[in-house]
């Protein structure tokens, strides 16, 4: 369970990425921190490409780099973004980042928490961000 102090410490966190985001086309700039039920934490930041369609948003760098280290059990994600990095506004996730969060949460269960400062956020379940989803139980 996040508590409240908690939850400000990992928007901070998720504020720090912002300087690693890779945005060279979009100038828009996301940071994310993925929470694993057991605490731990992974980074991300959205990687743009010259090809445009290979960028990656900073929920999936998170993601990918968690599950390739051996993680699939997951309790939150913390997004910030903002255009040149300033958050004024909510980021939500896209969906892509929806379906990809599906494959390994529990959509009732997993956390979307979506800041614009270390007091100002939301937060969802991922059930109310993707009603209906569909994911490995459907197979
Ligand atoms: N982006 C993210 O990284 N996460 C989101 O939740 C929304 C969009 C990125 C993708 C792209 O690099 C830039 O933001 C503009 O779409």
């Amino acid at each position: 369970m996040l508590n409240e102090n908690r939850k400000r410490e990992l928007i901070a966190i998720a504020m720090e990425q912002l300087k690693y985001a890779y945005a060279p086309y979009s100038n828009f700039k996301v940071g994310a921190v993925l929470v694993t039920k057991e605490g731990k934490i992974y980074k991300g930041c959205n990687i743009e490409n010259a090809a445009y369609t290979p960028t990656n948003c900073a929920e999936r760098t998170a993601f990918f780099k968690a599950v390739s280290e051996g993680e699939r059990e997951f309790e939150a994600i913390i997004i910030v973004g903002g255009q040149n990095g300033v958050v004024t506004d909510y980021t939500a996730p896209c969906g892509v980042c929806r379906q990809v969060m599906m494959e390994f949460c529990n959509p009732d269960e997993f956390k979307i928490i979506i800041a614009k400062n270390e007091n100002d956020y939301k937060e969802y379940s991922l059930k109310q961000l993707l009603p209906m989803g569909f994911g490995p139980d459907n197979l």
